[in-house]
């Protein structure tokens, strides 16, 4: 996101008490022991693990790779014996109709033709094997860059552009075969190509569905709406669908004055709808006129990549936050568990269980599945054992005098229910991922730097750190599997730079230094992935003087090493990742290339900060990407 929005950076040198005092080596010890043993149980037989390729690893180091150094190149950098290559760029046509414009590397473009080529700014990702060599590869394209997007960027600001910019938002599904030697290309033409932007039509599911809370002039009736934007990363469904999640929404809403409670606690403000500038051409996002469009954005979207006419749904049971993933898990009794992460500085982990079992037969048969369940927010306690505290109207003083007078309106105020709860405020929750095999559940706490700081929430045992400018990584056990309601948790690691010359940036990595974790992503053989996405910024300066551009690392969930495998070109965040069930292709995004300082390119000179991907088609502009990389000998990724 911009930084000018939801996660402003500042360099303020704290006053942390001791790294040592607050993270408490001999429970990391007692806990860290605990869980470590449980993976060893489960990683000794190697039971059920998912794949041939997995297999065939067994007997090897889980981390094979040779680390690779920081980075300030304007090029990605993998380790040797490895090769990255771009499979499909912002503007590249997707092939939902053969013939489609190529990219012009002028922006000259309009919405038209961006409504069929990919989006913007990848994020997360889901690989859907058809056959081994066949599949649907679906991104998020999570915001715009204006100074890129038009030839001119915000000059003569119109009409056109508005719907060039929604059409650039969204959700691309792209069909992609694997051809001799291994290398991966987009299938064009594809009758499951798609593009979802931020005007495709959706309809709105669960408990707030017809809401009055969630009802326009457009939709008196509260149940259909137009589109999704700001998706972060994602979920998948063990039914085959998408779930894509709605961050930053509030920044695309002209806000009205005076704000009422309500949306001033969801971050509307005087400044709000600046950035992308829609309300000036669309009416739907001046809250002056339509407050209740804001309340239909933020939830989690359900997509069927495999039907490219079926229209997505927003399920609104898992609740409304500034979404940033959905990870979803299958207790023993066939339930699901979404865990979702809500990014912004003090908000909360939330936890979503399904009433009904998975039922066989693919979404056909769970098309409802997500509508019914109980949403929990979750409380880390400084004992190492934490509590999902379920969010139901008329439970626990969540009742119509506190402002909650349905499960629909509860679920339009989240962040309020939560906060009635006494959830525990974290340091900006990034992704989820998990290992089903272990149960263990990881969150990235990307950072916070206003965390203890005057005037804010101090620190504590989940968020030790004030000033915290480098991140954390939760990781959690369920008692009794993934829809318990109470889990023992740890730091897996506290980020940072063991060189820092601030004590409370050194972190406790077991491996390569890094910062600001964003993106996870467990592969089948165990594997924790972690992406970065520190600020433009934050990179290369103060706590970050020495850790180059953004990257992706490896770690081993039972020793704790974390190994760099991965660096991104100049200003680029890396986001999102997945393995082909053979784990022997690894699609990485890479978010942004050339983000500049002010988060907005110079259209006159926009290559000033990268020109990544210049292989991709000559000069023109940075462009983020999907990266393939394989290993040259055809091995699995990481072993
Ligand atoms: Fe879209 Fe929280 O990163
Ligand atoms: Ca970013
Ligand atoms: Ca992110
Ligand atoms: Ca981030």
């Amino acid at each position: 996101m911009p930084k000018d929005f939801a996660s402003m950076e500042d360099s303020n040198p704290s006053t942390a008490p001791d790294l040592h005092a607050l993270s408490d080596p001999a429970r990391r010890v007692v806990v860290g022991g605990g869980l470590a043993a449980a993976l060893r149980r489960v990683l000794a037989p190697l039971a059920g693990l998912a794949s041939a390729g997995a297999v065939a690893a067994r007997r090897r180091p889980l981390l094979g790779f040779d680390s690779v150094p920081t980075s300030v190149a304007d090029t990605v950098v993998v380790p040797p014996g490895y090769v990255a290559e771009v499979l499909i760029a912002w503007g590249d046509p997707i092939g939902a109709a053969a013939g489609q414009p190529a990219f012009a590397s002028d922006a000259s473009q309009g919405a038209d033709e961006q409504a069929l080529q990919s989006g913007m700014h990848h994020d997360g990702m889901h690989f859907f094997p058809v056959s081994a060599t066949r599949g649907l590869l679906v991104t998020n394209h999570e915001y715009v860059d204006d100074g890129l997007l038009h030839a001119d960027g915000l000059a003569n600001w119109s009409a056109d552009k508005v719907r060039k910019s929604q059409a650039a938002h969204g959700v691309s599904v792209i069909e992609i075969v694997r051809r001799r030697g291994g290398r991966w290309h987009v299938l064009r033409p594809s009758r499951h190509a798609r593009r979802i932007t931020a005007t495709t039509p959706m309809r709105i599911a669960g408990p707030a569905a017809g809401h009055a809370l969630m009802q326009t002039a457009l939709d008196p009736g509260g149940t259909q709406v137009l589109g999704t934007f700001n998706n972060c990363a994602h979920g998948v469904t063990p039914w085959g669908t998408y779930l894509a999640c709605e961050e930053n929404f509030v920044d695309y809403f002209r806000a009205p004055e005076p704000l009422d409670a309500h949306q001033r606690r969801w971050g509307l403000r005087a400044s709000s709808g600046g950035w992308y500038r829609w309300h000036e051409h669309d009416e739907r996002f001046d809250a002056r006129r339509h407050p209740n469009e804001f309340n239909r954005h933020g939830w989690v979207v359900e997509i069927d990549p495999f039907d490219p006419d079926s229209t997505p749904v927003k399920r609104t049971a898992l609740g409304r936050a500034a979404h940033e993933g959905a990870w979803v898990a299958q207790a023993p009794d066939g339930r699901v568990a979404v865990y979702m992460g809500e990014d912004a500085r003090f908000e909360y982990l939330y936890k979503f269980v399904s009433r009904d079992a998975v039922r066989p037969g693919g979404y056909a048969a769970n098309r409802t599945l997500l509508d019914h369940g109980t949403l929990h927010v979750a409380r880390f306690d400084a004992d190492g054992r934490g509590e999902w505290i379920p969010l139901v109207a008329g439970q626990g003083g969540l009742d119509a005098e506190a402002g909650f007078g349905s499960q629909g309106e509860l679920l339009v105020k989240t962040r309020q229910a939560a906060d009635r709860v006494g959830a525990t405020r974290l340091d900006r929750p990034e992704w989820t991922a998990g290992d089903p095999r272990t149960g263990e559940v990881y969150c990235s706490l990307t950072n916070n730097r206003a965390r203890g700081q005057a005037g804010q929430p101090p620190v504590d045992a989940a968020n030790p750190r004030a000033g915290n400018s480098m991140g954390q990584i939760l990781r959690w056990k369920e008692d009794g599997g993934f829809a318990g309601t109470r889990f023992t948790w740890e730091h897996f690691v506290l980020a940072g730079d063991p060189a820092n010359e601030r004590p409370e940036a050194r972190g406790n990595v077991r491996g390569d230094a890094f910062g600001s974790p964003d993106g996870l992503y467990v592969d089948p053989r165990g594997v924790l992935w972690i992406q970065t996405d520190a600020s433009s910024t934050a990179l290369g300066r103060g706590d970050y003087a020495r850790l180059g551009n953004n990257m992706m690392l490896a770690a081993d969930p039972v020793s704790g090493e974390v190994r760099r495998f991965l660096t991104g070109p100049v200003g680029s965040e890396i986001a999102g990742a997945v393995m082909t069930p053979d784990l022997r292709t690894l699609f990485v995004n890479i978010q942004h290339p050339g983000e500049s300082p002010g988060d907005r390119s110079d259209p006159g000179a926009p290559t000033r900060h990268s020109s990544w991907p210049q292989e991709h088609g000559a000069g023109g502009r940075p462009r983020s990407a999907t990266l393939v990389v394989r290993r040259r000998d055809g091995g699995v990724i990481g072993s």
